[in-house]
């Protein structure tokens, strides 16, 4: 493998993702590391134009068609973005990636979450990372979160609370089936609290 680090940041919508990735973008550089903060979907120009389908479609998106939206966004990310990330020695600090497919196609109970894990690893040709922080947080708890910061709900966050609390449980659930990679962390404590929780995990592998 390469000599970078590949991070990623899993949760439910609202659990504090992209606030954990920039404390952890910035502790990475000041000790000195080259940071690329990226996200799925949407992290690379291809992956925009997706992103604008999957999320913001008006209408149904019958859910093969929206697994392979996702995993095509992550093809292209992990081969223009990530990988050469990784081959030059940099940090890749990363909301979102294969397991939210899993958790999120998942959950929709159509599609075999074993299935949708496997297609993701056609689409990265198996590249894992080497660390995933799950910001476990109660559904209701990110949605007042959301109410608070947001008035424009995206397709997916627009979903019943009772598919938020099974995308939740299967995050526990691959939580527990890859123990060394998946680290659980109670989104509900203090942004402060957590960024040091995350420091502390990131810290062995530099
Ligand atoms: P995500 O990227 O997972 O959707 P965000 O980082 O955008 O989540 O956070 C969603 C909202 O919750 C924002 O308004 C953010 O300021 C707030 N927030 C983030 N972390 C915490 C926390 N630990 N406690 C309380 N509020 C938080
Ligand atoms: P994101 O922009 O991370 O939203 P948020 O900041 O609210 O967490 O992700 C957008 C939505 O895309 C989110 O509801 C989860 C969904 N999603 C999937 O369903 N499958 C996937 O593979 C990915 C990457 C995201």
């Amino acid at each position: 493998m390469s000599e970078g680090l590949f991070v990623t940041l899993e949760g439910g919508d609202g659990s504090g993702k992209s606030t954990q990735a920039e404390l952890l973008e910035q502790w990475l550089v000041e000790r000195g590391r080259t940071v690329v903060r990226t996200r799925e979907p949407g992290g690379t120009d291809v992956g925009v134009e997706i992103r604008e389908i999957v999320l913001h479609h008006r209408g149904d998106i019958a859910p093969r068609a929206e697994a392979l939206l996702y995993a095509a966004d992550r093809a292209h990310h992990v081969a223009t973005v990530v990988r050469p990330a990784l081959a030059r020695g940099d940090v890749v600090v990363q909301d979102r990636y294969l397991d939210s497919s899993v958790a999120y196609q998942g959950a929709g109970r159509v599609l075999d979450p074993a299935e949708v894990r496997r297609l993701s690893e056609w689409a990265t040709e198996r590249l894992l990372p080497d660390l995933t922080i799950l910001l476990d947080l109660p559904s209701e708890i990110s949605r007042a979160r959301l109410h608070g910061a947001r008035t424009r709900y995206d397709r997916l966050e627009a979903e019943a609370v009772d598919f938020h609390d099974r995308v939740r449980a299967s995050y526990l659930q691959l939580a527990e089936a890859e123990p060394a990679r998946i680290v659980v962390v109670d989104a509900e404590r203090s942004v402060g609290e957590i960024a040091a929780v995350i420091r502390a995990r990131v810290e062995p592998f530099l």
